[in-house]
């Protein structure tokens, strides 16, 4: 029950009709019995500003940011976590200490999903798209140690520009950033490498690949019925096959991924690993996992 002393935390973007995250969330605090809502909060693109000095001034615990006001919230925050200042986007801010301080979470999310079937160190891991996602995962692999990371984007020079961008930053000086507080990631010890190539090239790097990722938005809501880009006859029984559109659940290359006997891990766990992160940030405390899938499941399904 909403009371006097409840914090309130929530989500800010344009649309948020469609969010999974107050269903997810408002669960979790149930659970762990706390007093926290989560509200879904729609904020144009002109007002965003306004929003977050507004979000301060109601005492606001912390926000989820999300389309389109990931990469243009940054300007707005008082610091960011080192994530959030490589990958160039925040989809979480923390307010607790008086200051707005941004993160970001999609990326150890997807990882995390991947890590409940494999760990991804020493792995050769394919991403599909070269857009903010692809980003976001490429820079938490080359963090946690993946031995090589092969971008396939239907237009090749965009996965070549994203991996001169990631290279460049890893080997940046973070030292002089006053907005960055915690650097606790030794970049010199990061040893990978990076491929690209357009989608003619799939077959070829997955015969020899761990684990797909497949960032693009192809099988989503309503297509659901457009053809994978990857399909069964191109992956084998060793490969991890991760989808992040979670809208349909079983999408159809996860549906590819069951005919090739390869492992499927859907886009809902993404959602899930990276809430479980937010709610840490947030509350102090563990994420009940269970609760928060459940949740998910129900209100899709
Ligand atoms: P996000 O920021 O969520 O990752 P995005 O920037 O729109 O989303 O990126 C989606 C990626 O999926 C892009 O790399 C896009 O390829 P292009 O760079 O060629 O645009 C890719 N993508 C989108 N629709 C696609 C389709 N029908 N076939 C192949 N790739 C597609």
């Amino acid at each position: 029950m909403v009371s006097g002393t409840t914090k309130v935390v929530g989500v800010i973007g344009n649309p948020v009709e469609h969010s999974l995250s107050p269903v997810m969330f408002n669960a979790a605090f149930e659970a762990k019995k706390l007093d926290y809502v989560y509200v879904p909060f729609k904020v144009e693109k002109k007002d965003l500003s306004n929003a977050i000095k507004g979000a301060k001034a109601f005492g606001i615990s912390g926000l989820n940011i999300t389309i389109p006001h990931k990469q243009n919230v940054i300007k707005y925050l008082d610091k960011f976590d080192i994530m959030a200042n490589l990958i160039g986007a925040v989809n979480t801010i923390d307010f607790s200490s008086g200051k707005s301080k941004g993160y970001n979470t999609d990326c150890v999310g997807a990882v995390q999903a991947i890590k409940e079937v494999s760990t991804v160190k020493n792995k050769n891991v394919v991403i599909i798209g070269a857009g903010g996602a692809a980003r976001a995962i490429a820079f938490q692999l080359a963090i946690e140690g993946t031995n090589n990371i092969i971008i396939i984007n239907r237009t090749a020079k965009k996965a070549k520009s994203l991996i001169y961008d990631i290279k460049t930053l890893l080997s940046s000086d973070f030292k002089n950033n006053s907005k960055l507080d915690d650097i606790k990631i030794d970049f010199s010890h990061i040893n990978l490498e990076f491929d690209y190539g357009s989608l003619d090239k799939l077959p070829k790097t997955l015969a020899n690949a761990d684990i797909l990722i497949d960032t693009s938005p192809v099988g989503m809501h309503p297509n659901i019925n457009d053809k994978p880009l990857a399909t069964a006859d191109m992956m084998h029984s060793n490969l991890i096959v991760n989808d992040i559109v979670y809208n349909p659940i079983e999408t159809s290359l996860i549906k590819e991924a069951k005919k090739a006997n390869a492992t499927p891990v859907t886009g809902i766990k993404m959602l899930l690993y990276q809430g479980a992160e937010n709610f840490k940030i947030w509350t102090g405390k563990e994420a009940p996992l269970d609760v928060m899938e459940k949740s998910l499941l129900n209100f899709i399904q």
